[in-house]
């Protein structure tokens, strides 16, 4: 049962399904901001209907793109943009409207840093707490004027772009795909070649996607994991077609559920599983979790291509079917490494955790505290109300497993957080009673049709 107000899950006695989860919520975002960047008519498959995209998608027609859905199922839509240009948008009359989707924020402001006008980039009150001081700063040294509330720290955000910013070579100070994106399409309008050094490689969708549009983006890898990406200013954007494949993050949170649950066979279709994308695949693997992967090469587009056999090209964005069924999970041992190239798949992957055997332990996780919500805080609250054993240790977490012994159904709080929510629905599927979640609804942020999904898997 789902209202606006709380979720109540049942326990399932068996899952099954053969689904497409939704478009790659990164990519959407990507897709329609490169859309209005380059002059001309681009469409847009498959993209995430969440929330967070249909942010972005508001702001690009704010700023001046024709914006127009043309046909949707409620989880997917397919976009056509025509747009002027980058030179050619216009300075918008009111605050740009970023819901609660951080990226829409960090890359949005990247991009408006070398344009000639002044926005103000705001949100709800998550949003309000992000920290933005990670790409005032950077913005600033290549010549924007950038304010925060809060000294600086907090949103809303005001961008004075400057035309031509100067071309810069920065080091991230968290791992961070937003702050890298943000810098590199403010290096697109930038004199000299812009370089982005981070410890390890964030998802690299940016620079993929602008590489299928004609702009070329380097990477050169450091013998310690460390990766530097650059380009050369005053590169245009081509207006492109572009397939979106289904986002990994979403199909994560049945990839731990087909694992943890006891009679489970669960098909995903169309999942990414670009390799700065799929730890969390590898990590359930390396966990025990049974998850076979069938390559496919079927109704690519233009963009979304990834080489004749499967192979690589670095443009475009390799896609599989994903299989998964249960499976006797034990512990894992998780780095920082770790945590960066799973971010966002860290809440699910704890209720995996707290089903393995043995003590996993989750390194270096500070920057979850950083998200739509504290997840550390949400997510030790709500797992251990189930009866999950979570100790925390500065940033670092401590998971021990059951061992596959029944979670037992709970009231737990989503902090009106996407992530938080789905993964107490999943945890009560395989809790022993009925589980309550508060504020379920936000599963739409990066999930629309996530309840119907879970309903239609107990079939
Ligand atoms: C994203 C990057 C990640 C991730 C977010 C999407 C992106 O954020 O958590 O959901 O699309 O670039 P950070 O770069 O802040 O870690």
């Amino acid at each position: 049962m789902i209202s606006a107000d709380v979720a109540t899950i049942l326990p399932a006695a068996r899952l099954r399904g053969d689904f497409r989860p939704p478009g790659d919520k990164s990519i959407s975002h990507r897709a329609l901001l490169f859309a209005a960047m380059a002059a001309g008519e681009s469409h847009i498959t498959g993209a995430g209907d969440g929330a967070d995209v249909r942010s972005t998608a508001g702001i690009m027609a704010a700023l001046g793109a024709t914006v127009e859905r043309v046909a949707g199922d409620g989880r997917r839509v397919d976009y056509r943009i025509d747009s002027p240009g980058a030179d050619g948008l216009r300075e918008p009359e009111r605050t740009l409207d970023c819901g609660n989707s951080g990226t829409s924020l960090r890359l949005i402001a990247g991009f408006l840093a070398g344009l000639p006008m002044t926005c103000v980039l705001d949100g709800d009150d998550s949003l309000r707490r992000r920290p933005v001081a990670r790409i005032i700063e950077p913005l600033r040294s290549m010549g924007a004027v950038l304010h925060g509330r809060h000294h600086d720290s907090l949103p809303p955000l005001t961008v004075v772009g400057h035309t031509p910013l100067r071309a810069v070579d920065i080091s991230t100070p968290v791992p961070s795909a937003q702050v890298k994106s943000a810098i590199l399409l403010a290096g697109l309008r930038a004199e000299g070649r812009t370089t982005v050094r981070e410890g390890v490689a964030t998802r690299d969708h940016t620079e993929r996607m602008l590489r299928a549009r004609g702009v070329p983006v380097q990477r050169e890898d450091g013998p310690d994991g460390s990766v530097a990406w650059s380009l050369q200013g005053g590169g245009t954007v081509q207006a492109i077609d572009e397939r979106i494949p289904g986002d990994v993050s979403a199909a994560a949170f049945w990839l731990v559920a087909g694992s943890v649950h006891a009679d489970a066979e669960l098909t995903l279709r169309h999942v990414g599983v670009n390799p700065t994308r799929r730890a969390i695949i590898d990590l359930l693997r390396a966990m025990g979790a049974d998850i076979e992967e069938r390559s496919t090469n079927v109704d690519l587009g233009v963009a979304a291509v990834s080489g004749p056999d499967g192979f690589d090209d670095g443009v475009g964005e390799p896609i599989a079917d994903l299989v998964v069924r249960s499976a006797e999970l034990r512990a894992i041992d998780l780095e920082p490494d770790d945590v960066a190239a799973a971010i966002d798949e860290i809440p699910i992957l704890c209720l995996a955790a707290a089903q393995a055997r043995g003590t996993t332990t989750i390194r270096g996780a500070g920057e979850l505290r950083h998200k739509e919500s504290d997840r550390i805080a949400g997510i030790v609250a709500g797992l251990s109300a189930m009866g999950a054993r979570i100790d925390i240790d500065g940033d670092d977490l401590r998971i021990h497993g059951s061992g596959g012994a029944p979670l037992r159904g709970a009231a737990t709080d989503s902090l009106d957080d996407h992530r938080l929510s789905m993964t107490f629905a999943i945890a009560g599927l395989i809790a022993s009673d009925q589980t309550i979640i508060s504020r379920p609804g936000s599963a739409a942020i990066s999930y629309p049709g996530f309840f119907d999904d879970l309903q239609g898997v107990r079939a």
